[in-house]
């Protein structure tokens, strides 16, 4: 039922791996004229997952979905904020397809459902000139898993949500449908519709919520996402700029 045009045709089926995202960047760097646009690379286990900001990601094996896609986007290195979009749009609608209430994207692109994360992404460009030549599109997503560490309390699953459990096999091929359509609106330039979804599904857009920036908590309103992928936020009518190092959302519990 959901078939991919291009996106998962070339899949590589690993039992066991460090990460996807690495194994992915070897199959680049040592053949890559094997690697078309939308190869995926899935593993059953990961030993050593990758997450934001130099983290690691935790997942069960054989519970979760942990794949990265390939892409081969004809960006500029500057407009490499769109691959987030298109692919936290393509979570954010698979989940909603499925009739998921409550879900949104967590700027810069986790995916969360009732205030709880259920996927995450580690996007990684390979760049050439000024253009990127790939992107390594690495998703977590939460599927049967249901006992988390204390330390990941603010994860979610799929099977916690829904009360029932997943085939991963014919789940993958349903995310990557729901990513494929957005990586084509990528493609043709359908970038209005882009980035008007994105911040209709951001959570706080347009709301106050509170922040840590520079280890103070400050109350402001997210007012948008510049260009380059920054926060904008309202604080005392000012509209300022911040990075992912810089700012931190405070969730309500
Ligand atoms: C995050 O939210 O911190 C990002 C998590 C990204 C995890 C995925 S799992 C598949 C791919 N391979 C990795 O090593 N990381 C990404």
């Amino acid at each position: 039922m959901y078939e991919c045009l291009f996106l998962g045709n070339h899949t590589i089926a690993l039992k066991e791996v460090t990460s996807t995202n690495v194994f992915a960047a070897e199959l680049i760097k040592n053949q890559h004229a094997l690697i078309t646009d939308g190869t995926v690379v899935f593993a059953e286990n990961q030993t050593n997952g990758k997450g934001q900001r130099g983290s690691v990601w935790l997942s069960q094996p054989n519970e979760n979905l942990t794949f990265s896609v390939v892409l081969k986007p004809s960006l500029l290195v500057d407009e490499q904020f769109l691959l987030s979009k298109m692919v936290a749009l393509g979570i954010f609608d698979f989940l909603t397809n499925r009739g998921i209430k409550n879900v949104a994207i967590k700027w810069p692109n986790d995916i969360y459902v009732n205030n709880k994360k259920i996927a995450g992404m580690l996007l990684e460009n390979i760049l050439r000139n000024s253009k990127i030549e790939y992107c390594i599109a690495g998703i977590g997503l939460n599927v049967n898993q249901v006992d988390f560490p204390k330390d990941l309390s603010h994860a979610i699953s799929l099977q916690q949500i829904t009360n029932q459990p997943y085939d991963l096999a014919s789940l993958l091929k349903e995310v990557l449908f729901f990513i494929e359509k957005r990586y084509m609106q990528l493609k043709s330039g359908k970038l209005t519709v882009l980035n008007q979804d994105y911040l209709k599904q951001m959570l706080g857009y347009q709301k106050e919520n509170s922040f840590i920036i520079h280890q103070q908590k400050v109350s402001g309103k997210i007012v948008g996402v510049d260009k380059s992928g920054r926060l904008q936020v309202a604080i005392n009518q000012h509209i300022q700029s911040f990075d992912l190092k810089t700012i931190q959302f405070c969730l309500e519990e």
